[in-house]
């Protein structure tokens, strides 16, 4: 596959690494920033090699790169995050005319991690001695709390199991109810971002447990994508595509 990466940053460097991995050619780094870029700008002759563009950029440059990239019919995977109060006009403006996916976590383990977590509970649901909790652990660098995973974790199991009623991210005060399912935030010093459900009996506890290690995860995700998209047509989701490959 011959690849343009778009926006050659942290992500860009890891990606190209990632794609070359894969025996898959990296034929431009765009970026009009760092040193290192083949070129500064998309153009026609800077993406002219590419069957597949890979953007982690910036979201200010986001939706200039979305519609050079749509005149010149180049399929996209957007991980730039940051432009989705526009995705419904981005959606409109490409219809079929490229294939197109986007999404906030091109992470395979956490995808991998969200699936196994879902039959987990799926499993559970039948055993009411079994309580179910979450905790997420982040360096103290993260802006948001509970962190986006935290949420979509705690959506599936309130999904899979109808006796969690409500879910409860902050401190409880008083004793947690049986309908609650807790899930905790902690953040200190370096802690790789690691996310972890416990299903607790009196008897025995059974834990699950995903921990990031590096930024591999989301190069190695984005890269499969554009494995997916580059034949397609279309507006997609990551969960479109996972849904699809897992
Ligand atoms: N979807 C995911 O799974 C996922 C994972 C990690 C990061 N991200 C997102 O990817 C984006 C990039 O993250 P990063 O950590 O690599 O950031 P970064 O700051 O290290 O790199 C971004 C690069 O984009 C370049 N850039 C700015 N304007 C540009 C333009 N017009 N054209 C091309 N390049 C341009 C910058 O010079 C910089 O080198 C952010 O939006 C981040 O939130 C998404």
């Amino acid at each position: 596959m011959k690849i343009a990466l778009i926006g050659y940053g942290q992500m860009g460097h890891i990606l190209e690494m990632v794609a070359q991995k894969r025996q898959h050619t990296i034929v431009a780094k765009i970026d009009p920033y760092v040193p290192d870029a083949t070129h500064k700008e998309i153009s026609e002759i800077s993406v002219k090699e590419a069957q597949v563009c890979i953007d982690f950029s910036h979201p200010e440059a986001f939706w200039e790169n979305l519609k050079k990239l749509l005149s010149l019919e180049k399929n996209i995977v957007a991980g730039t995050t940051g432009w989705y109060d526009r995705a419904e006009e981005a959606k409109n403006l490409i219809g079929n005319k490229i294939g197109f996916v986007y999404g906030s976590n091109f992470s395979l383990g956490v995808n991998l991690f969200y699936r196994i977590v879902e039959k987990a509970a799926d499993t559970m649901k039948a055993f009411a001695g079994y309580d179910v909790a979450g905790v997420e652990y982040h360096h103290n660098k993260k802006a948001d709390s509970p962190s986006g995973t935290a949420k979509s974790l705690a959506q599936i199991i309130k999904t899979q199991i109808p006796r969690k009623e409500s879910i409860v991210y902050d401190a409880v005060n008083r004793k947690i109810l049986p309908q609650e399912l807790h899930f905790a935030s902690l953040r200190c010093g370096s802690i790789p971002g690691t996310h972890k459900i416990f299903f607790d009996s009196d008897a025995d506890t059974i834990e699950l447990s995903h921990t990031a290690r590096n930024r591999e995860g989301f190069a190695l995700g984005a890269i499969l994508a554009a494995e997916w998209i580059i034949e397609k047509k279309g507006f997609f989701t990551v969960q479109d595509f996972f849904k699809e490959i897992l």
